[in-house]
């Protein structure tokens, strides 16, 4: 079929949109009809050609919500009609990582999805005989794509997928990271350093798990009212002085839990800092830039703190994106406030700009 779809022609070049054509799903795949699509950081990243990994031609898009439209043979778990978000992180449910409750690190598929294939080696998407790769095992800036069944969540219908799709990325690795990675303890105190989607999912995930305090730091006075309506009690403008401030609201001591959501190797030490002697807890949810180094002096391990990270915040998507999607419904989250600003995929490109310009918190793509 002839979809339209954004796709990355060169490096640090605007997307261009165009239509391009899709084949069916074979066995175990599914084929998506897209209602929604997060435009996130690592969309640009990849397309500003920064990310060693890349490859081009290929569409890029992996915060997707759609409708299941077909299904290929073996496919058993959805079917035509079913509400699905995309999962960059699969869960074949079999795997030696699956089936441990340690990692969401699936290893059904991960080779050739890195390659931009589907897991039988080849893609769905071409122009002609010129194939093109998909773009985290989703490219979901499209009106319709073709992905494995491991790697689609079934959400309940009820819930609008132009809210839902945050949870395909940046939501679910924020609370994630406190629910699953860190594993907050009700009563606690929890710090956060950055309050774009990741940190702000991160608040609200260490508020559903009952901190009692959460202190949210970012360079951004809207950003920080933005984490106080998600759950944060105290919030300040970061720098230099940040892990002081930290200590001297804790007593001295730190936070139980501290979480990064920045990127920036130079916060996460001041994560790291700013944790507890005894037992606190660093969590790292940042991607930092090539070659960069966290810089940590080993005292503050030897006297209790420990680091820990994660992708995608540690969520095997299949069980916790549904779960959370009704933690949604149930009024325990409010993922509409993710969502500041909708557009059609010819507006793809303004949308990376107004990323640049550390504009709302997530566009959604609604028209394709
Ligand atoms: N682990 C994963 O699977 C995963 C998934 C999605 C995103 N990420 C990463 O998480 C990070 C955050 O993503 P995002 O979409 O929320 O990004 P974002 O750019 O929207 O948010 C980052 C926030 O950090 C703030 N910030 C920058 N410097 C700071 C400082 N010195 N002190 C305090 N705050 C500071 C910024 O003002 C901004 O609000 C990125 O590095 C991204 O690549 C990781
Ligand atoms: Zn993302
Ligand atoms: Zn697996």
């Amino acid at each position: 079929m002839q979809i339209r779809a954004a796709v990355l022609e060169d490096f640090g070049k605007p997307l261009v949109v165009q239509d391009v054509e899709l084949d069916g799903p074979k066995a175990g795949e599914v084929l998506v009809r897209l209602a929604a699509c997060g435009v996130c950081h690592t969309d640009m990243y990849t397309a500003s050609g920064a990310d060693p990994s890349g490859y081009a031609p290929t569409v890029l898009g992996h915060e997707g919500a759609g409708v299941v439209e077909a299904v290929g043979e073996g496919v058993t778990s959805l079917a035509p009609g079913d509400h699905v978000v995309t999962l960059f992180s699969p869960q074949c449910r079999e795997c030696v990582h699956c089936r441990s409750d340690k990692t969401n690190l699936c290893l059904a598929i991960r080779e050739e999805q890195n390659k931009g294939h589907l897991p039988d080696g080849t893609t769905r998407l071409h122009r002609g005989d010129e194939r093109i790769r998909s773009f985290m095992g989703t490219s979901t800036f499209a009106e319709a794509t073709v992905m494995p069944e491991i790697a689609l969540a079934k959400v309940d219908p009820a819930a609008p997928l132009d809210v839902v799709c945050s949870l395909a990325c940046g939501a679910t690795t924020g609370i994630g990271a406190a629910l699953y990675v860190a594993k907050v303890e009700p009563g606690t105190t929890c710090a956060v350093f950055g309050a774009g989607l990741v940190g702000l999912g991160a608040v609200a995930g260490a508020r559903m798990a009952g901190a009692a305090r959460i202190i949210c730091v970012d360079l951004d006075e809207g950003r920080l009212e933005q984490a106080r309506h998600h759950g944060a009690t105290d919030t300040f403008i970061g720098g230099p002085d940040a892990v002081e401030r930290i200590l001297e609201m804790t007593g001295g001591f730190g936070a139980d839990y501290t979480f990064e959501a920045t990127g920036n190797v130079k916060v996460m030490r001041q994560a790291v800092e700013a944790a507890r002697m005894g037992w606190g807890l660093c969590t790292v949810a940042g991607v930092a830039g090539k070659g960069e180094v966290l810089e940590v002096v080993p005292r503050y391990l030897i006297t209790g703190r420990r680091i820990a990270g994660a992708s995608f915040g540690g969520a095997k998507g299949r069980d916790r994106v549904p779960e959370l999607v009704r933690s949604y419904l149930d009024g325990d989250l409010d993922l509409e406030a993710f969502v500041t600003r909708r557009i059609a995929l010819d507006e793809v490109n303004d949308a990376f700009a107004a990323m640049d310009r550390h504009e709302g918190v997530r566009t959604v793509i609604t028209r394709f």
